[in-house]
Formats: structure tokens, sequence, C-alpha cells
């Protein structure tokens, strides 16, 4: 069984949701950033290809993230914990006690279990704004780490409303079919969430589900560096 299908029986199968209608506008951006980053830095992308109106391939600039990983607890709890760890960080928990702007998105890195118990392995993550991505400040807390993303090719789909764990994965789990059925080389070892809104923003809320592109063989190394380098096309 796929991992993200075992994760959506085992884990997700309780939290029924009404999927929303999911049509919502595409990135258009190449240089500009995108209206869902409002006036938030983020990270740049270049739009390979349109896939239908809500899924796009997209191909990420390499970039720093500050990053916690979060295993042994469900989504939601594992990325509001993972968030307080990351907003302390921006807040001056950091070695120069420096602020830190907040960006768009938050990505969480959903490394399913293949083992029974649902142990899931989240890692949460800020982008680290256009003028620290040279030098991060150093986290004062060890469990918050800077990392080196590389540059990545990602199917994105997109959609709005408030999400939660559950309707993330009811996404990840329809966009790998959709794209395996289309014949797309994709790793399904583990998958990305986006969310770029806070709780305050009442109205074009805009979130994603990411899964790499690329070939099987790359699947044990993905899930072991958490991301795959996109070889250079
Ligand atoms: C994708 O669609 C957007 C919006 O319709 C368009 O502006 C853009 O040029 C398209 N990009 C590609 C690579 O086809
Ligand atoms: C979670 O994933 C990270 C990154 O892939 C890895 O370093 C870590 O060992 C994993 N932790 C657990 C408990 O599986």
């Amino acid at each position: 069984m796929k991992p993200i299908v075992c994760l959506l029986l085992l884990c997700a199968a309780s939290a029924a949701l009404a999927a929303r209608p999911a049509s919502h506008a595409p990135a258009t951006a190449n240089d500009e950033s995108p209206w869902f980053c409002h006036d938030l830095d983020c990270p740049k992308f270049t739009v390979v290809k349109n896939i239908t109106d809500d899924v796009q391939l997209r191909r990420y600039a390499a970039g720093k993230w500050a990053s916690t990983v979060v295993t042994g607890v469900k989504y939601d709890k594992a990325v509001a914990t993972g968030f307080w760890r990351l907003f302390k960080y921006i807040s001056g928990n950091n070695e120069p006690q420096q602020k830190v702007e907040m960006t768009a998105p938050v990505t969480v890195r959903v490394i399913p279990s293949q083992g029974p118990f649902c142990e899931d392995n989240f890692t949460i993550s800020f982008f680290v704004p256009f003028e620290f991505q040279s030098s991060p400040p150093q986290p004062s807390d060890e469990a918050v780490y800077i990392e080196d993303r590389p540059a990545l090719e990602v199917f994105v789909s997109s959609f709005g409303g408030w999400a939660t764990g559950s309707s993330y994965l009811s996404q990840a789990a329809d966009l790998t079919e959709m794209l395996e059925d289309a014949g797309h080389d994709i790793i399904t070892d583990h998958f990305y969430t986006a969310g770029y809104d806070s709780p305050f923003r009442l109205l074009n809320r805009h979130n994603e589900v990411w899964i790499l592109a690329g070939k099987p063989s790359q699947q044990q190394q993905a899930g072991k560096d958490g991301a795959a380098a996109v070889a250079a096309a």
C-alpha cells in the first residue's frame, strides 16, 4: 500500500471533512511575487507547466528555511508545536536576538509512517527572509535548525478556505492519484503542505500541497535528505 494512502486510512479516517470546491486562481508569477504571498517574502519559483486550473508544475529556487521536526502526534498538533518553536525563533530566540520578519508559506514536510502506529514525521519550516538568506540568525533552541533546501521541482495543487490536516491529506491523495494516472514521475514517500495565511485572514485564503517530481529511484534519498535535489535539466 502506498504510504500516503496508508496515512489517510489509518490516521485521517475519522476526521471527516467535506472537500471544498477547489477552484482557485493559479499563480501567474515568474519574477513578481504571487498574490497569495501578499506583502510577505516568499520563495521564488517559475511555473514550468499548468496542468489543470488548480495544478501546476513549479520549479523553486534553492533557499534557506528555519525548520523543526515533530514526530509522534497528529498533523494539526505537530504543526502547532512546530509553529510555536519557529515563532519564538523569529521573535528573537536566536544568537543575535534578532527579530526576523514573518514570511510565507509555512511548509510542512510529511513523511508518512510505514509502520502500523502512524508515527508520522513532520518538519515544519519558515522561509528565511531575503535579507537573511546569506546569513540566517543561529537558532538558540536546539530543536530548530537552518535547512539548506535545494532547488525543487514540485507538482502543486492549490485550494482556498481553511485547511486542516485532513483536508491537506485528501488533497495530497487526490493529487497523487491524478499525477500517477497521467503517468508523471513522482516521489510518493513524502509530500509538503504549504499554508500562506494567518488565522486572521478571513477571505482569499490560499493553501497548497506539493508532491515532488522525480523518479522512484530518488525515493530513499529524498526521504533521508528531506528533499530531492532537482537534477539540472
Ligand atoms: C500558466 O497559467 C497562467 C495563468 O493562466 C499564465 O499566466 C502562465 O503563462 C501559464 N504558464 C505556463 C508555463 O504555461
Ligand atoms: C524525521 O525526519 C528527519 C528528516 O528526514 C530525520 O532526520 C529524523 O531522524 C526523523 N525522525 C524520526 C523520529 O523518524
